[in-house]
């Protein structure tokens, strides 16, 4: 019986989509809007989601106030109100893109989830706007 606890967060973060090796125009032609120089903002919503067996002391897949500390510690003490290209070192190069970044939190978060657990990170950039990533 495998049952997914997940647990929400939020950050907001500021962002520019560009790559260094490309001309301006190229930039703007991928890119648009999330180029501008002078970085934009989201209010990031993450989801992370723990699956496994109940534990049968417990009851719990996986303790949400440990889950939620891990996130607070690693994730938005190191992201929120940051300049994700200045301030975080994993995007000195590499795009802060949605996709991005929801890999970087899963690889952050893994470490710490016990290894008989699957961990999903869903992060939301605007409320229609959300990318999925399950470490594989
Ligand atoms: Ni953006």
């Amino acid at each position: 019986m495998r049952v997914t606890v997940s647990r929400k967060a939020h950050f907001n973060a500021a962002h520019r989509l560009f790559r260094k090796d490309w001309s301006m125009e190229k930039n703007n032609a991928v890119f648009g809007k999330c180029n501008n120089p002078n970085f934009h903002g989201h209010n990031y919503e993450l989801i992370v989601s723990v699956t496994g067996e109940i534990d049968q002391e417990t009851g719990f897949v996986v303790d949400v106030k440990i889950l939620s500390d891990l996130i607070k510690e690693h994730i938005e003490n190191a992201f929120d109100h940051k300049n994700l290209n200045v301030d975080v070192s994993d995007f000195e190069n590499l795009n802060p893109t949605a996709e991005n970044i929801a890999v970087v939190i899963w690889n952050k978060l893994r470490p710490y989830i016990e290894q008989k657990n699957d961990l999903e990170v869903v992060l939301y950039e605007t409320p229609r706007n959300f990318v999925t990533y399950k470490g594989n």
